[in-house]
């Protein structure tokens, strides 16, 4: 093809971007290989493009999966890993075609699957199925996700059905069907240094974007103001954008775990619950920070925030290796028990309210999930039945918060209508963590200061 033969001509920067990245999936995927095993055929499927409306669609967002292994950041493209002695890794991808790249943006094609993301072989996507049968003819093991693609599956089992009938020819189809996330997310779940950089990174992007929408917490503002000014710096600062749906929720709205309308006023003297984080190079962020809107706690909300700081920092104390998350959250359930019983929510003794499990009804989700390339990260919880030791390079949150709703009339009055969560991001090291958005504040007396510093004059 004449047309655009140069690939420097159209992406000069993405190109260099790719070819600076590609040892490092080169590596991820010399891991697979090994973990695949001898005689083995992988199919990784990359994301598609998903229609929003007619012909416009949602952002493309890669696979996290596709990703980690390719570093192919374009849609419709299948990665075939190969252990039994065919090319180790081929790509399948949207070939190149100057009317659709006129419209869409730039396709690295076959020629740039090659040259760029280090590939063996490359082929027009619209060639996998064909191609199928002679890349798992020889594999005694497929590692393929079923129900992502119902034709692919379809067209997959035909082909064994095939090779079955022809057994009494010699012909022996795979033994194994084998989902490739096992070995997969047990290898994401562990984050080198480079990942671990860019996750500082990261964290320092949601940082600044806290800052700034802290100094618009004040009454007359709207959440959607506040919401804007996340976006804005995550956008800024070179971020492909938040890592998931912001939550700006102020008064009874932080109280609302899911809460992303974030189109409602806010009033001075109520708290205002951010739960915000930007996604870098792929990596989340997963940052949750309360503010007295106005800049000054009142009374209550000072007390249960003091309550849920005292229980986050008790959950970060026991964020090391060798502990597991399901100490952290037990760590951190007992001192959030503790407190509301001080703050007269519950009654009676920490135990017997630990037993009965009371203080779900104002603390009803986890302390900590896995945090990478998804924010709700990919990784065994448990091994054995039992939560796992932690171990150097695992990254999570510790995130405890209390919900009282405007509602409940088990509450005292004055605390009805508040939610406080403080989250931040970890990852265990040698010796203990490393709190990866310790530079955000949460001392009750910084947090008046971050929204005070934005005082309108
Ligand atoms: N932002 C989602 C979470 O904290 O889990
Ligand atoms: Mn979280
Ligand atoms: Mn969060």
């Amino acid at each position: 093809m004449k047309w655009r033969r140069n690939l420097w001509m159209h992406s000069p920067s993405r190109r260099l971007q790719a070819l600076s990245c590609r040892l490092v999936f080169a590596e991820r995927r010399k891991k697979f290989l090994e973990a695949m095993g001898d005689g083995a055929v992988a199919v990784i499927q990359g994301a598609r493009r998903i229609p929003r409306s007619n012909d416009t669609d949602y952002p493309f967002r890669q696979n996290s999966d596709f990703w980690y292994l390719t570093g192919f950041n374009h849609p419709h493209a299948v990665a075939v890993f190969r252990t039994d002695g065919g090319p180790a890794f081929s790509l399948f991808v949207e070939p190149r075609d100057p009317e659709m790249e006129t419209w869409n943006g730039f396709r690295p094609g076959t020629e740039g699957a090659m040259a760029d993301y280090g590939a063996d072989e490359a082929h027009p996507s619209h060639c996998l199925p064909d191609k199928l049968a002679e890349l798992v003819g020889g594999a005694r093991r497929i590692f393929h996700v079923l129900g992502v693609d119902p034709a692919l599956d379809e067209k997959l089992f035909q082909i064994l059905h095939e090779m079955r009938l022809r057994s009494r020819r010699g012909v022996n189809p795979p033994d194994d069907m084998v989902d490739p996330r096992s070995a997969l997310h047990e290898m994401r779940l562990h984050k080198n240094a480079g990942e671990i950089e860019i996750m500082r990174r990261a964290s320092a992007i949601s940082r600044e974007a806290h800052q700034a929408a802290a100094h618009l917490a004040h009454g007359g503002r709207n959440e959607y103001e506040l919401e804007a000014v996340l976006d804005y710096t995550f956008r800024r600062r070179g971020s492909s954008g938040p890592a998931y749906s912001s939550i700006v929720g102020g008064g009874a709205n932080a109280t609302i775990l899911h809460y992303v309308e974030n189109d409602q006023p806010l009033v001075d003297g109520q708290l205002l619950l951010i739960d915000a984080g930007c996604e870098l190079e792929g990596y989340a962020s997963d940052v949750t920070r309360t503010f007295p809107i106005g800049g000054t706690f009142g009374g209550p909300h000072r007390d249960v925030y003091e309550v849920v700081l005292e229980a986050q920092l008790i959950g970060l104390e026991a964020s090391k290796p060798g502990a597991c998350l399901d100490e952290i959250h037990k760590a951190t359930v007992r001192s959030l028990t503790a407190g509301m019983i001080e703050l007269g929510l519950l009654a009676g003794g920490v135990d017997a309210r630990i037993e009965d499990e009371s203080f779900r009804r104002y603390y009803m989700h986890g302390t900590s999930h896995w945090l990478g390339l998804d924010v709700h990260d990919v990784g065994n919880y448990t091994v054995d039945g039992r939560s796992r030791p932690l171990v150097p390079g695992m990254s999570f949150t510790v995130e405890p918060g209390i919900y009282i709703p405007p509602d409940d009339e088990q509450a005292p009055e004055a605390l009805r209508g508040i939610g406080v969560r403080i989250e931040d991001d970890v990852v265990v090291t040698a010796d203990g963590h490393e709190n990866l958005t310790a530079a955000i504040p949460k001392s009750p007396d910084e947090i008046e200061a971050w929204v005070r510093d934005g005082t309108p004059s």
